[in-house]
């Protein structure tokens, strides 16, 4: 049997991990697939290289100004979505189905799909809700997910059960965890440890902990900087970027703070980069400090396929993707006394930290594979396409 023909929809050409994992997906779709992006960016561009058609249908400003947690959006992103789901819906038509991968593009797909008689999946991963949406958002689209969604996947049980709390029909879910290539991986050397050290003026034997994440508040960047403040000679490497309007304002706060003579040179602010796995290798820890419930966080398991010890944010999808005391350390968030622990009892023990490392490895190549995440995907489009 063909493949069915999905037209993919995102609202955002920067790179977040929504589009990471898309990009796998839409790439095993894309004989007979396309993306439609409503922003033009490096996404774009990434899905290009891998083969990936495009159709840039911009969205204009209003909808990029509505935020997840603004209140009541006003009537000009209304207007907004109408125009862009006429053009979806136009572009919809030797399609067999829509696929959306946020809330936003799920909006304009779901329209879309009404004026293109086309059904609409819904690829949700964020956590609807504490905190992360304002109410009257979760409200608006989940109603519309419970109207128009054909099916909703969920990048984790935790993102699917806040769905289901905020009022979402639980009949619609399926979920599917995000899977990873391990290729990359794969291809680091003995040597990449010392090598990025020495790129980064950092000595080879130093305690070296990385976070990995766009800049923003909700990522706890300033969590991990708290707790490194407490442990003299500990370098951090900060990997990341300010991709989404509104979080310059937390990069220079960021920034400065890393300049205060306390921490002494010893906090890297690396920017984005994309050359992730390298910089994984050159960490002791990898610590993941999210402050508010992270719906799954495909860092976690690139981290795992590096083969480094993890501690972790313990809510949202977090505990279903690192298994405390096995895999990983979890601890509460926003917590940098208890993360501070966590670092200095996984630096104290050597050989306990080294074997949940090689458990963790073993976990994300058969938990968190990238073949298992596109099946998962594959069976829904499969069985709504029918
Ligand atoms: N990432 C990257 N360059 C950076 C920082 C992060 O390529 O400088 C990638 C990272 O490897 C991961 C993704 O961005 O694949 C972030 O996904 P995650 O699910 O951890 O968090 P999100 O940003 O989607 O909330
Ligand atoms: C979202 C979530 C993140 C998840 C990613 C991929 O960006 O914030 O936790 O890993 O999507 O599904």
């Amino acid at each position: 049997m063909t493949s069915p023909a999905v037209l993919f929809v995102d609202h955002t050409g920067m790179m977040g991990g929504a589009q990471h994992s898309l990009l796998d997906i839409a790439e095993s779709y894309r004989e007979r697939g396309a993306v439609a992006l409503l922003e033009d960016g490096p996404f774009a561009a990434a899905l290009e290289t891998r083969g990936v058609r495009v159709l840039r249908i911009d969205g204009g400003e209003a909808l990029r100004r509505v935020k997840k947690t603004s209140a009541f959006p006003g009537v000009a992103p209304l207007v907004a979505v109408a125009r862009m789901a006429r053009r979806v819906a136009r572009a919809a038509r030797s399609f067999d189905l829509l696929y959306a991968n946020s809330p936003k593009s799920f909006l304009v797909a779901a329209l879309a799909g009404v004026i293109a008689r086309k059904p609409v999946v819904w690829h949700l991963r964020d956590i609807l809700g504490q905190g992360h949406f304002s109410a009257a958002n979760a409200r608006t689209v989940i109603a519309v997910a419970n109207w128009r969604a054909a099916r909703v996947v969920a990048n984790s049980r935790a993102t699917a059960d806040a769905f289901v709390a905020a009022g979402g029909r639980r009949s619609l879910v399926t979920v599917v965890h995000n899977g990873i290539d391990p290729a990359p991986f794969d291809a680091l050397g003995p040597h990449t440890c010392r090598e990025v050290r020495a790129e980064l003026g950092i000595a080879s034997d130093a305690f070296v902990v990385g976070i990995f994440s766009r800049l923003h508040p909700w990522k706890g960047q300033s969590v991990l900087l708290d707790a490194v403040a407490r442990m003299p000679g500990v370098h951090a490497l900060v990997v990341g970027g300010a991709l989404f309007s509104g979080e310059a304002p937390y990069e220079l706060e960021l920034r400065a703070r890393a300049e205060l003579p306390s921490y002494a040179g010893r906090v890297h602010m690396l920017g984005a980069r994309d050359d992730v796995p390298r910089l994984l290798a050159a960490c002791n820890v990898v610590v993941h400090a999210s402050v508010l419930p992270e719906p799954f966080g495909r860092v976690l398991v690139e981290a795992m396929l590096a083969g480094r010890p993890v501690i972790a944010s313990n809510a949202g999808g977090v505990p279903e993707v690192v298994t405390d005391g096995e895999t990983g350390v979890l601890v509460p968030p926003g917590d940098a006394r208890a993360l501070g622990e966590a670092l200095d009892a996984l630096r104290r023990d050597a050989a306990r930290t080294a074997a949940m490392a090689q458990r963790g490895a073993a976990r994300a190549r058969e938990r968190f594979s990238r073949d298992a995440m596109l099946a998962g995907v594959r069976r829904v489009v499969s069985e709504v396409a029918a």
